[in-house]
C-alpha cells in the first residue's frame, strides 16, 4: 500500500488528477471504477480541465460507478447517476453509453445486481477503481460487517451513513435507507485501486486501514490485501496514523 500525504483537499485533488492522467495515458481502452461523494469532486474538476486542455480524452473509456440509492431515478438530483452526469460525464467526451451506474429504480433489483456484475465482466474487469471512504470505513456502500467476498447487492445503509447523507436531502424521511452497491469482492478484483481521503472525520477509518487489522468491521481494511493500492490523503485524514 502506497500512502501519499498531502496538505489539504486541494492538493489531494491535484495529486489524484496527476496520478489518474498518468494511468490513463498508459491504457488504450481504460475501464474505470468511479465513486461519488464530496471527496472525488475536486479530482473530477481537474480531469474536466485536462480534457478541455486537450491533454486527455475519454472516448475509449468505460466507467462503472460503485453504487446508487434505491428509489432514486437518474433524473433525481440526489441520485448518483445525476451526480456523475453533472460533475463529470456531461463535461467530457465520454460516450454516455459507456458510463454505467446501477439503476436504483430497476423493477427487478436482484437482476440489476447480477446484470451489473456481468457488464463489468464483459468489459474485461475494472482497471482502476477510485474509492472514497465513509467515516465508518465503508467503501461503495459496503457497511461494517459486509462480507469480504460480497458481489453487487442491495445494502441496508448504516445509521451513520444515513445521518451523513442527510445534508443533501430536504428531510430525514427523504434520505434513502438502501442502495445497490458493488460488493467488496467485486471491488477488490480491480487491477489497481486509488483511495482518496480528506478531513478529520476520516481519520479513524484511515488509521484503521493503515495500522489496524483486517476485519469485516472495517470494510476498507480489505485494501491491505490488495497488491496495488495507492492512498492519497491529507494531513487531517492521516492525523491518527502511527
Ligand atoms: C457515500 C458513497 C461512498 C463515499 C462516501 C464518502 O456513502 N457511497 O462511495 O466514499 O459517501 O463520502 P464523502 O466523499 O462525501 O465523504
Amino acid at each position: 500500500m502506497q500512502v501519499i500525504k498531502v496538505k489539504d483537499y486541494a492538493e489531494m485533488s491535484e495529486k489524484a488528477c496527476e496520478w489518474f492522467v498518468g494511468k490513463l495515458k498508459e491504457m488504450e481502452t481504460p475501464v474505470l471504477g468511479l465513486a461519488t461523494g464530496s471527496t472525488p469532486e475536486g479530482l473530477y474538476d481537474h480531469l474536466i480541465q485536462k480534457y478541455k486542455d486537450g491533454e486527455i480524452s475519454f472516448q475509449d473509456v468505460k466507467t462503472f460507478n460503485l453504487d446508487e440509492y434505491i428509489g432514486l431515478a437518474g433524473d433525481n438530483p440526489n441520485s448518483y447517476r445525476y451526480f456523475m452526469n453533472e460533475k463529470l460525464f456531461n463535461n467530457i467526451d465520454i460516450k454516455q453509453e459507456n458510463t454505467f451506474v446501477p439503476n436504483g429504480v430497476a423493477t427487478d433489483l436482484e437482476k440489476e445486481c447480477t446484470d451489473y456484475e456481468q457488464l463489468i465482466k464483459d468489459a474485461g474487469g475494472i482497471d482502476i477503481q477510485l474509492l472514497g471512504i465513509g467515516s465508518n470505513g465503508h467503501i461503495g456502500f459496503n457497511e461494517p460487517g459486509a462480507k469480504f467476498d460480497g458481489r453487487t447487492h442491495i445494502e441496508n445503509l448504516a445509521q451513520a451513513t444515513i445521518d451523513a447523507n442527510a445534508r443533501f436531502f430536504d428531510s430525514m424521511d427523504d434520505v434513502p435507507k438502501q442502495a445497490v452497491t458493488m460488493g467488496i469482492g467485486s471491488i477488490i478484483e480491480s487491477k489497481e485501486i486509488l483511495l482518496l481521503a480528506s478531513g478529520e472525520n476520516k481519520a479513524d477509518a484511515i488509521a484503521g486501514v493503515i495500522d489496524g487489522e483486517l476485519t469485516e468491521a472495517l470494510p476498507a481494511s480489505i485494501l491491505k490485501q490488495h497488491p496495488r493500492v495507492t492512498i492519497i490523503a491529507d494531513e487531517a485524514a492521516l492525523a491518527k496514523v502511527k
